[in-house]
């Protein structure tokens, strides 16, 4: 704890507030009593200068471009870790030992199936139902079948909660896709590792053998590290904000995915893709680069843009290099959504508007063009999201259950509405 403090002068009054420093980056200011010392809240929409909680997950470093999960840089966890490995990191803290993996390993790959009731839940939708609506149902609905690990008291429960939903969600993910194109369920093969049998359910069918292409599958892997975790983003923050409640962790991973969809966040991907597809030709690029400068004009470049990385996103220059090494293993030469997308990226990176307010592409801009590749249909790029991202929600979830000083959070606000006033009979009203 520093004896530094923070003075705030209204008028002619003074109040003293603790600033507290962290590991590394930004110090915070201690504002918890200032309300009651004050009678003031602190304004900030969007939350851009409020660090919402304290935690030891993630780092990210906006201006440098650094993420890194426990302390461990994303570079080195994409190159030579396994998404299984990087949950069992974000979850415990550490890197396991090969014992710890193969253990880990193990109870994941035995909680892959769901309940067999879980396949007739699916047939209330419509077939052409988005996938992520039927993922935000499926993960809620989870609570309704493992009731068993829904109290959050209970340590015990609180594990296999988590290791439940991390082995389950590509299962339903998968479902959701065979529901969407008409064919039917894959189950998990116990032989296969977590990318791998992902792609399986996705893309076997009973008429014939399936196997998994191992560069695609490793492609897979590295997407789901990329995507794992990115401390206190929109949906993890929706998943704090839900457990803090009390609310049982299936239905707070459905509120996460809920709040993944938006296109601002995790519906980046489908729509960058989409306006990728477009703008079709190099040649248009430059219209669209002025319809996203364009204060009149609320279309903006999807994929772009970041709320903490003013500089490169260091996943999304991963996500390039991944992205040729498909293309070259599936023989794609010359994708003309790779040629628009490096061709905006270039043109919008000497832009002096992109310049001047740093926007760079970030994790959902080269996605896209690699999972269309693998065969997923856009629809299926926002559930993709999903799946990696349930071990940082459910890590952060954890976390938070864990933390004695952990308390339901409400936030207040400034009113601006009308004052009191007496109501008004229908009879006497104009
Ligand atoms: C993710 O938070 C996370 O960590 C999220 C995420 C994760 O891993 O969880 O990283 C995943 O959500 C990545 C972001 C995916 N979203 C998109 O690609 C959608 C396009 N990007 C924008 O909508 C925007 O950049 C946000 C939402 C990502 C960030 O919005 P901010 O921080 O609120 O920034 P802003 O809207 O205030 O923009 C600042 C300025 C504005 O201009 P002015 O009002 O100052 O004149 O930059 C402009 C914006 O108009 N701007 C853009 C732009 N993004 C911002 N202009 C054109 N195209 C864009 N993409």
């Amino acid at each position: 704890m520093s004896n530094k403090t923070a003075t705030l002068t209204i008028g002619n009054e003074s109040w003293d507030f603790n600033v507290l420093p962290g590991t590394v980056g930004p110090e915070v200011v201690d504002i918890g009593s200032l309300y009651a010392k004050t009678g003031r809240f602190t304004y900030d929409q969007g939350f851009t200068s409020t660090a919402a909680c304290e935690s030891k997950i993630c780092y990210i470093d906006g201006d440098a471009g650094i993420l890194e999960y426990r302390g461990y840089p994303i570079e080195q966890l994409a190159e030579q870790s396994d998404f299984l490995e990087v949950c069992y990191l974000l979850l415990y803290g550490e890197l396991p030992t090969a014992a710890q993996k193969a253990d880990f390993d193990h109870r994941v790959t035995y909680h892959t199936m769901v309940h067999e009731q879980m396949s007739r839940f699916f047939t209330g939708f419509r077939r052409d139902a988005h996938p992520m609506a039927i993922m935000v149902a499926s993960v809620g609905a989870l609570s309704a079948f493992y009731h068993d690990s829904t109290d959050i008291a209970d340590p015990h429960q609180r594990m296999v909660a988590s290791l439940r939903m991390i082995a389950k969600i590509p299962t339903l993910a998968a479902m959701a896709f065979k529901y969407h194109v008409g064919q039917p369920f894959v189950y998990p093969l116990n032989s296969l590792d977590y990318s791998a049998n992902f792609l399986r359910m996705c893309f076997a069918v009973p008429c014939e053998e399936y196997k998994v292409n191992p560069v695609l599958a490793r492609a897979m892997d590295r997407i789901f590290i990329l995507h794992a975790e990115h401390e206190q983003n929109a949906s993890t923050s929706t998943v704090r904000l839900a457990g803090s409640s009390g609310a049982n962790p299936f239905a707070c991973i459905a509120a996460g995915c809920a709040c993944l969809w938006g296109p601002a966040h995790g519906g980046a991907n489908e729509a960058a893709l989409n306006m990728l597809q477009q703008i079709g030709t190099a040649d248009r690029i430059p219209e669209y680069v002025a319809k996203a400068k364009d204060k009149n004009d609320p279309f903006r470049l999807m994929g772009f843009g970041h709320r903490v990385y003013k500089n490169y996103d260091p996943r999304a220059k991963i996500m390039q290099k991944t992205c040729h090494e498909v293309l070259a293993e599936l023989g794609i030469q010359d994708d003309p959504l790779l040629e628009v997308a490096m061709e905006l990226e270039k043109i919008a990176l000497h832009d002096e508007y992109f310049i001047e307010k740093k926007l760079y592409p970030n994790v959902d801009f080269y996605s896209g063009i690699i999972l269309k590749a693998m065969g997923f249909p856009t629809t299926m790029f926002t559930v993709l999201f999903a799946v990696a991202r349930t071990v940082g929600w459910i890590a952060q979830w954890k976390e938070m259950i864990e933390d004695p000083g952990q308390r339901i959070g409400r936030p207040r606000q400034l009113y601006t509405g009308q004052t009191r006033r007496d109501y008004i009979p229908v009879s006497k009203r104009r």
